[in-house]
C-alpha cells in the first residue's frame, strides 16, 4: 500500500518564500511512486504553486475550506473554488477545532463538501492531554470520527483519509510530549475497528490512516512501522528542507 507524507505548512511562508521552498523540494526529490507527497501551503500560495508544482512528484492540499459553495460568507474560501486546484484538504485540524471553534457538525459538512468537489478530505481527530488523563481517549476518538463522517455516504467513507493527531503531541502544544508507537497503535486500531463496525470490515481495513504530532526524521520510521499507519502529517519538520525530504526517504525505505 502507498504511504502518504503530508507537510502542513500552517501559517508560514509568504507566497514568494513558498515558491522558492517548493522549488528546492522538487529539485531534491526523486519521483517516488509508492509515496504520495503532499504539501499544504496557505490559501494565497495555492494558485501560484499549482502552476509550479510537478504533479508527478507532489500534490497540493488546502489547510481548510468552507462547506458552502458561494454566498454571504465573508472571508471564506469554498471547496468548489478549490476544485481542480488541490487534491486534498485538511479538515478539523485541532487548531481549527480549538482556536476557531469548529465542531463535529461543521467538520462533517466540510468533509461532505470536499468529497462533493472531488477533493480528498484528511479528517483530523485527536484527544487533548486532559481528555487522555481522564481516560476519555476512546470516546473522543469515536465521537470525532463518526461525527466527522456523519454527512458522507457509506461508500464515500472509503475515500476519506483519517489523521490521528493527539493534541498533546503537536509540537506547538505548551508541553508537547512524544506519543509512543504503542499509544499510536492502540488508537489506530480503535479507528479501524470503529470504521469496520459501522461501515464494514473491508472499509475498516482499507481506509488510509495517518499519524501526526512532532514527527521528525528521528521518529518517522518508528511511526511508519506501527501496524495500520499509512502515512504521516508533518508540521514543523515539513518547514525544514532536509528534514522533510529525509522523512520522505524514510517512508520510501519503510515501504520497500
Ligand atoms: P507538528 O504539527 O508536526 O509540528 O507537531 C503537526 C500538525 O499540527 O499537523
Amino acid at each position: 500500500m502507498k504511504s502518504y507524507i503530508v507537510g502542513n505548512w500552517k501559517l508560514n511562508f509568504a507566497v514568494g518564500e513558498a515558491s522558492i521552498y517548493l522549488h528546492k523540494i522538487q529539485k531534491k526529490l526523486p519521483n517516488y511512486r509508492d509515496v504520495a507527497v503532499v504539501i499544504a501551503p496557505s490559501f494565497l500560495a495555492l494558485q501560484p504553486l499549482s502552476l509550479q508544482i510537478d504533479r508527478h512528484k507532489m500534490k497540493l492540499a488546502a489547510q481548510n475550506a468552507f462547506y458552502r459553495d458561494y454566498g454571504a460568507y465573508t472571508g471564506e474560501v469554498s471547496f468548489s473554488q478549490l476544485r481542480g486546484l488541490v487534491d486534498y484538504c485538511i479538515i478539523g485540524h485541532s487548531e481549527r477545532r480549538y482556536l476557531f471553534h469548529e465542531d463535529d457538525k461543521m467538520i462533517a459538512k466540510k468533509v461532505e463538501a470536499a468529497i462533493r468537489n472531488k477533493i480528498t478530505p484528511i479528517l483530523c481527530i485527536g484527544e487533548t492531554e486532559s481528555e487522555r488523563a481522564f481516560g476519555e481517549t476512546a470516546d473522543v476518538i469515536r465521537d470525532q470520527l463518526l461525527g466527522g463522517l456523519s454527512e458522507v455516504s457509506e461508500e464515500d467513507v472509503a475515500n476519506v483519509i483519517v489523521a490521528y493527531e493527539p493534541v498533546w503531541a503537536i509540537s506547538s502544544a505548551k508541553s508537547a510530549k512524544l506519543a509512543s508507537p504503542d499509544d499510536v497503535a492502540e488508537v489506530v486500531k480503535l479507528i479501524r475497528d470503529t470504521i469496520g463496525e459501522v461501515y464494514g470490515k473491508e472499509t475498516g481495513e482499507n481506509i488510509v490512516v495517518m499519524f501526526g504530532g512532532s514527527v521528525n526524521p528521528s521518529n518517522a520510521g518508528a511511526y511508519l512501522t506501527v501496524p495500520g499507519v499509512n502515512g504521516l502529517l508533518v508540521g514543523s519538520s515539513s518547514l525544514i528542507l532536509s528534514e522533510f525530504t529525509d522523512i520522505i526517504d524514510i517512508a520510501k525505505r519503510v515501504r520497500a
